[in-house]
C-alpha cells in the first residue's frame, strides 16, 4: 500500500479545521496509519522543506510553518501520493477547484491549511521525517 504524509497547516489547526480535513481524507479511502500534534522549531521547518531553500518564499515559508501548531498525518491508500494532492487541490487556495481542502480551508498561496508529498519517494521520506517505523 503506497504511504504519503499530509500535513494539517498552522493555519487550519488554529481554525479548528484538524476534524473538517480528517473527515475528507477518510471518507476519501484513505487510511490514518499514524498521527500526531506538534509544533516545529525554525530548524525543522528548513530541514523539512529544504528543497526550497533557494526559492524567495523560503524564509516565509518556514515562519508560517513554526507559526502554530500542525498535525503531520501518516496516509495510506493506492495511488495515496496522487489522490491526496487531488482532494488538496492547487497550492494556491484562492485558484483551487471548490471542494478541494485548500478551497474549503485555506486562504492564501501560502496559507493553504495542508501539505501533500509530492512523489512515491517524498511520501516515504517525509513520514520518516516525523514518524519511526514502530509507530507503523
Ligand atoms: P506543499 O509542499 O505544502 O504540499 O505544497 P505544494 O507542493 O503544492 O507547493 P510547493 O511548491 O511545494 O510549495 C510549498 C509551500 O510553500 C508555500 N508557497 N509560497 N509565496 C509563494 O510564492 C509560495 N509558493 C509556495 C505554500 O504554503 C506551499 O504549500
Ligand atoms: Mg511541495
Amino acid at each position: 500500500m503506497e504511504r504519503t504524509l499530509l500535513i494539517i497547516k498552522p493555519d487550519a489547526v488554529e481554525a479548528g479545521n484538524i476534524g473538517n480535513i480528517l473527515k475528507i481524507v477518510i471518507d476519501n479511502g484513505f487510511t490514518v496509519k499514524t498521527m500526531r500534534m506538534t509544533h516545529l522549531t525554525r530548524d525543522q521547518a528548513g530541514r523539512f522543506y529544504a528543497v526550497h531553500k533557494e526559492r524567495p518564499f523560503f524564509d516565509d515559508l518556514c515562519t508560517f510553518m513554526m507559526s502554530g501548531k500542525i498535525v503531520p498525518v501518516a496516509l495510506e491508500r493506492e495511488n495515496a501520493v496522487v489522490k491526496l494532492r487531488d482532494i488538496l487541490g492547487e497550492t494556491d487556495s484562492t485558484k483551487a477547484a471548490p471542494g478541494t481542502i485548500r478551497a474549503l480551508y485555506g486562504t492564501s498561496l501560502e496559507r493553504n491549511a495542508s501539505h501533500g508529498s509530492d512523489s512515491i519517494e517524498n511520501g516515504k521520506i517525509e513520514t520518516a521525517f516525523f514518524f519511526g517505523e514502530l509507530e507503523f
